[in-house]
């Protein structure tokens, strides 16, 4: 059945938008999963008018039109309220609007709202929302937010506090656009699906575990926002450890929203604590400095020519969990890298065989993008006379092209399903991991690794892993 609602876009002409929200809501549109019975509100400050607004959604989704009338039936379904978020008068219109729309679409009251502009404004929007009653109780009344939700422990449970006074966690929607995508989502079908990789998932069997999201490009134009925040934040803190609790967690009891979303927040909650040792050796920071043509990361534009700021991040996290007690779960990501690259390398134990020689372990990869797909590593005589063992890799990459993250994202947000959306005790437990972290490099525990930009990072990642017998599959 089609979703049902009325869906309001709070940073309407901002980049997210159009570059993001505009296509996902079109192709769903276009598969039939939103048809008659929506309508989207767009907010933004601009003075825009109808007709200028449905020409910008028009032109953010040109490349996916494959039927011009279609494209415009599309857009007719778009108004706009310019929008100053501590303006009071202009809650009560959007208010007005939404009921309008609610009518004429025949929504059942169902509302959906994005937050899609700087978090600082999150708490007002949602305190107006509920002052100015556009929410009713009536319906269901979503609200999806963008991150970063907070930029440590303190920031993010005064925002969680504001968001609570207006709705509860059941109707927050909090996006790790990294939970949209397909690979990540196929981590439950393989681990749970196969009964074989279900029993061999664990300390017995499982050597180590390497969660790369490497990057090729730079910081781009957020050289203001990237300096006040780094690799930790801006990709650890959420994408890296949602895959972590993803591969590490224990079988809920089934797939369902509440099963799933309890056993993650146990792995949040039981990630070890590191100690002032840990803190000390644990944890890379690195930095990329120019090379050849790519300019080094304190000469970007907005970027203090003295940052500190780490563009790379290698770290090992342990779990006090039976299942994954002691076992190394490696986490690398980094900016200007050799190529872009998000992956992750289950390597098992490798035991003593009936053969003289070392053989290597055996190793299952799942390249999350760009390219989708799985492999497995095993030892295999090679065809001759000698009886010579090689590692080989089977593999699968033909898999057919799914929706896009954010597609898929508000398409679940639409049917209430949260499974993929971070609950509130996975933000709360990781800043307070990423908290300890960033404390010991701001008292300068550590040293900030220099790498050439379009390199592997820097060597120290590589050391780290030694000690713990380890190496970088990629
Ligand atoms: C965002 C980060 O959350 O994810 C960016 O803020 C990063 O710095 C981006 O580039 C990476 O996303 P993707 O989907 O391109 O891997």
């Amino acid at each position: 059945m089609p979703a049902k609602a009325i869906i309001t876009i709070f940073g309407a002409s901002g980049d997210l938008a159009k570059r993001k929200l505009y296509p996902a809501l079109f192709r769903l549109f276009k598969t039939g999963k939103l048809a008659d019975n929506f309508a989207v509100i767009g907010a933004s400050r601009r003075p825009w008018s109808k007709e200028e607004y449905e020409a910008v959604v028009l032109e953010s989704i040109q490349d996916l039109v494959t039927d011009p009338s279609q494209a415009q039936d599309f857009a007719a379904r778009f108004y706009y309220q310019s929008h100053d978020v501590t303006s009071t008068l202009d809650y009560q219109n959007i208010r007005e609007l939404q009921s309008q729309l609610n009518d004429r679409y025949r929504a059942d009251n169902n509302k959906l709202f994005f937050l899609s502009m700087s978090p600082r404004f999150f708490g007002t929007i949602a305190k107006h929302l509920k002052s100015e009653n556009i929410i009713d109780g009536l319906g269901f009344e979503h609200l999806i937010i963008e991150k970063p939700f907070g930029s440590d422990l303190e920031s993010a449970c005064q925002l969680n506090e504001e968001l609570m006074d207006s709705f509860r966690e059941d109707q927050i929607f909090r996006i790790d656009h990294y939970l949209g995508k397909e690979m990540v989502e196929n981590i439950y079908a393989i681990r749970f699906a196969n009964p074989i990789i279900d029993r061999i998932w664990d300390r017995h069997s499982i050597h180590n575990i390497q969660i790369t999201l490497a990057e090729q490009l730079g910081v781009e134009e957020r050289g203001d926002y990237y300096d006040q925040s780094g690799a930790l934040r801006d990709m650890v803190q959420n994408h890296a450890l949602q895959i972590l609790s993803l591969l590490t967690m224990d079988k809920p009891h089934s797939f369902s929203k509440h099963d799933i979303r309890a056993e993650k927040v146990k792995v949040f909650q039981s990630l070890k604590k590191p100690g002032p040792k840990e803190l000390a050796n644990d944890f890379v920071r690195g930095q990329y400095t120019a090379n050849q043509d790519l300019p080094g990361y304190r000469e970007e534009p907005k970027v203090n020519p003295d940052s500190m700021t780490e563009t790379y991040f290698a770290g090992v996290f342990f779990l006090d969990s039976d299942r994954f007690r002691n076992i190394p779960i490696f986490i690398r990501t980094g900016k200007r890298l050799a190529e872009k690259a998000t992956r992750v390398d289950i390597v098992f134990k490798q035991e003593e065989t009936i053969f003289a020689e070392d053989l290597e372990p055996n190793i299952l990869t799942l390249y999350i993008q760009p390219e989708e797909g799985i492999s497995f590593q095993f030892n295999q005589k090679i065809p001759g006379y000698d009886f010579t063992i090689q590692p080989q890799a089977i593999s699968s990459f033909d898999r057919p092209e799914g929706p896009e993250g954010y597609e898929k994202l508000i398409f679940e947000a639409l049917q209430s399903n949260s499974s993929n959306f971070s609950h509130w005790h996975e933000v709360k437990a990781s800043w307070k991991l990423i908290d300890k972290i960033e404390h010991s490099w701001q008292e300068d525990q550590s040293p900030l690794h220099l790498y050439p930009a379009g390199s592997h990072g820097p060597e120290a990642a590589d050391q780290l892993l030694a000690q713990f017998d380890a190496k970088w599959i990629w």
